[in-house]
């Protein structure tokens, strides 16, 4: 018997699996750039206060570094395991292709990821109890290891946005996976932004100070690199964006929100006014205020940016071979992986998926409606829900049509060919498409 290695469909009705990772994912940006950011900043702000004998900075770093543990340590270790939790279960044919590419790197990224959580205890509780040079190192240490996690952690999404070369389609090859014209690109871009986002959430913490004087010198110091960050930060992502496919050029233009552009730009250039405002008047920016900027730059900033990042990589999960609804959809070679297209054109997906319950896999009149359902969810709910809320809700795309060969006629024309841009090829056997049609068109009448 052909079957097709799908796992069962993890359905999330109130916003769609996809929103919880992506929300989780957004949520970790934050922390993650934040701590990498903060971290290379120290590395600067230390070797500046022992080589000119500013101990202040050194009382920042303290002060920063104790937040982080807070904020970016615990709170970013929790979303961290959240994502694998979420996407293991959302998508595990794509968190699997990544495992099995990437297993190794992953592993050295844990070791780096410890090596950054021991080093920022040590850089806040030895400060003046180790002499200079040993705590200098211990951040300069930091610093380093922080960054070679977001080295290596760029390599992996750049790889789920495209393989690096495609050679690694026939090759295979971490190599080949891992570096392309887009990581650099993005890891030169995200470098700049780090700085910006650190800046912002840095003035949570000066806003604290008591002291107007030291908290006007640490807010310059902020601004300044807040600055460089949003200006070369905005010139590397053009750079960035020339070194993606057409393809993905045509999904930003045709199928992102439109307000998430200007959002984007919005949001860098209210980035750069905070900063002035935080090098001309320190006192305005209290603590409601810094607070309300860094939820404001998440939710006008990053949400957008991942979502984004995420829409161009369409139809696709991970490395352009597996399907946001799982299915696998390209010969790898590499990997010695077979595109499982064939067999759900030739037999359909009731016969082949192993966790169809036996009674659905033959279409009756009886059961036609809960087949639609199941297939529905298992091959449109990754992107589609199937309530009014979450992620593109299925019944507004269909425009209330309860046109039952209508919509049939739809599935086997564009859905089952793959003619649309952003959509998988979804093969559908004559009655699983009278089935699913007939599902959907009673979705469109309930709205
Ligand atoms: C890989 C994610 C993905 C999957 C899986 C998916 N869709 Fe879509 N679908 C999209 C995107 C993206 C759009 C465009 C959204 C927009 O422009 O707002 C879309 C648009 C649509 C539209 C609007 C008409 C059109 O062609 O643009 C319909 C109808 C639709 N999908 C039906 C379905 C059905 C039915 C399934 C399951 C059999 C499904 N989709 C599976 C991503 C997906």
């Amino acid at each position: 018997m052909d079957i097709v290695g799908l796992f069962p469909t993890w359905y999330e009705p109130g916003v769609g699996s996809a929103w919880v990772v992506g929300i989780m994912s957004t949520v970790h940006v934050l922390f993650s750039h934040t701590s990498v950011g903060a971290a290379v900043f120290f590395m600067a702000l230390a070797t500046i206060a022992y080589r000119q004998n500013k101990p202040e900075l050194l009382e920042f770093v303290k002060r920063y570094g104790l937040f982080l543990l807070v904020f970016s340590y615990i709170l970013g270790s929790i979303t961290g395991p959240g994502i694998w939790f979420s996407t293991t279960v959302a998508s595990p044919r794509g968190i699997s292709a990544l495992i099995h590419s990437f297993v190794w790197k992953w592993a050295t990224e844990w070791v780096f990821f410890m090596i950054e959580v021991v080093g920022v205890y040590a850089v806040v509780y030895m400060v003046g109890k180790v002499d200079q040079r040993t705590h200098l190192r211990m951040t300069i240490i930091l610093g380093l290891a922080a960054y070679a996690t977001m080295l290596i952690i760029l390599g992996i999404l750049s790889f789920m946005m495209w393989p690096g070369k495609p050679e690694w389609f026939v090759e295979g090859g971490y190599l080949n996976g891992f570096y392309g014209a887009n990581t650099f690109a993005q890891l030169a871009m995200r470098t700049m932004f780090m700085f910006a986002i650190t800046a912002v959430v840095g003035s949570i913490v000066t806003a604290g100070f008591t002291d107007i004087e030291f908290r006007r010198r640490m807010n310059r110091w902020l601004a300044a690199i807040g600055i460089v960050g949003v200006v070369a930060g905005g010139a590397l992502f053009q750079w960035y964006l020339n070194t993606l496919p057409n393809y993905a050029h045509l999904v930003m233009e045709n199928r992102l929100p439109v307000w998430f552009a200007p959002s984007l730009y919005a949001t860098l250039g209210g980035m750069l006014v905070y900063f002035v405002a935080m090098l001309i008047t320190p006192r305005l920016i209290t603590t409601l205020v810094a607070v309300t900027a860094t939820i404001s730059m998440l939710v006008f900033g990053l949400w957008p940016e991942e979502v984004a990042r995420e829409s161009m990589r369409k139809p696709f999960v991970a490395g352009q071979y597996v399907y946001s609804n799982q299915v696998i959809a390209r010969d790898v070679p590499g990997l010695g992986i077979k595109s499982e297209l064939p067999v759900l054109e030739d037999k359909g997906i009731l016969k082949t998926h192993i966790f169809i319950p036996d009674r659905l896999r033959q279409v009756t009149p009886e059961n036609k409606i809960e087949v639609g359902q199941t297939l529905a969810t298992i091959l449109c709910t990754n992107c589609h829900s199937l309530t009014n809320t979450g992620v593109r809700p299925m019944a507004r795309y269909f425009g209330g049509n309860q046109n039952v060969s209508e919509i049939k006629r739809y599935l086997l024309g564009a859905l089952a060919t793959g003619n649309t841009l952003y959509m998988p090829q979804i093969p559908l056997k004559d009655d699983e498409a009278e089935a699913l049609a007939a599902y959907l068109a009673q979705l469109g009448g309930a709205h």
